[in-house]
């Protein structure tokens, strides 16, 4: 059987698009639809109250539209609202896994770096994630200040983006992490920058998004609902007309002519 429906992503506001694009690439056959909610963006400094209503609007919209699986790209949406949804929809939901298991793992010195929101670090997530995976191993956490607006701004890869990255991340560097963590779906996009940043010090950078594209084939396998067939169609709603920067992004992140953009409040 081949289930046509699409999946939903959805994220405070472009950031999970480096989720959407593991998916895309590894089931090339899903359609997938998603939602930037720039216009309440950034959800890293909202109660948790804020983010699990932000977040229903969103699951409800996706239901409307008859959505197979919904992917949380947003580690701090997650880390507030995922136990809640999960515990009122019955729909499949696959949210962020902070990495920190594979940066315990990794580490030669001991010492590795999760860079993530204020509400990402709150989490019980989070938290138990730590516990569990990095027993004798110097957890460094650093909230990346400021840079979910570089990236939802477009602007990155400059003098202003480095110094931004710089001054959250040096102090990790000079603690001596030679693992670091993107625990914000936006940060992938500062990668060249945390390299810049980085010079010559010896840092693997970890994304999880692959490994969430991962769990959501697992899911889709189990459940039956793959699409066999080949015809597939993206479609990107924000939440603010101001949408150049997603759409840069997008067609950058994928040849694709299959593209449909909208602006959509909820
Ligand atoms: N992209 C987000 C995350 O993964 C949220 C950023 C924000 O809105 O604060 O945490």
């Amino acid at each position: 059987m081949s289930d046509k429906a699409p999946i939903g992503v959805f994220d405070s506001g472009v950031g999970g698009l480096s989720v959407w694009k593991e998916i895309a690439i590894l089931l090339p056959k899903e359609s997938i639809i998603y939602y930037a909610d720039s216009v309440h963006c950034p959800y890293g400094n909202k109660t948790q109250q804020e983010i699990i209503n932000l977040s229903e609007k969103i699951v409800n919209f996706f239901i409307k539209n008859k959505v197979k699986l919904i992917v949380v790209a947003c580690n701090t949406a997650t880390a507030a609202a995922i136990a809640y949804l999960r515990k009122k929809y019955s729909i499949s939901f696959v949210g962020m896994e902070p990495a920190v298991k594979p940066a315990a793992l990794q580490t030669k010195t001991g010492v590795v770096g999760i860079l993530a929101t204020e509400g990402t670090f709150k989490g019980t997530l989070f938290n138990d994630t730590k516990l569990r995976y990095a027993k004798g191993v110097e957890v460094l956490e650093q909230d990346g200040k400021g840079f979910v607006e570089l990236v939802e701004s477009g602007n990155v890869t400059n003098d202003k983006s480095i110094s931004i990255v710089k001054a959250s991340l040096e102090p990790l560097l000079e603690k001596g992490i030679d693992q670091l963590v993107l625990g914000c779906t936006h940060y992938p996009f500062l990668k060249e920058d945390i390299k810049i940043v980085a010079g010559k010090h010896s840092l693997e950078i970890i994304d999880p998004a692959p490994a969430v594209a991962k769990q959501v084939q697992r899911i889709l396998k189990q459940e039956n609902k793959l699409n066999l067939e080949k015809e597939v169609h993206y479609t990107f709603y924000s939440s603010t007309k101001q949408m150049n920067v997603l759409k840069q992004m997008v067609k950058k992140l994928l040849k694709s002519n299959n593209f449909t953009f909208e602006y959509k409040v909820l």
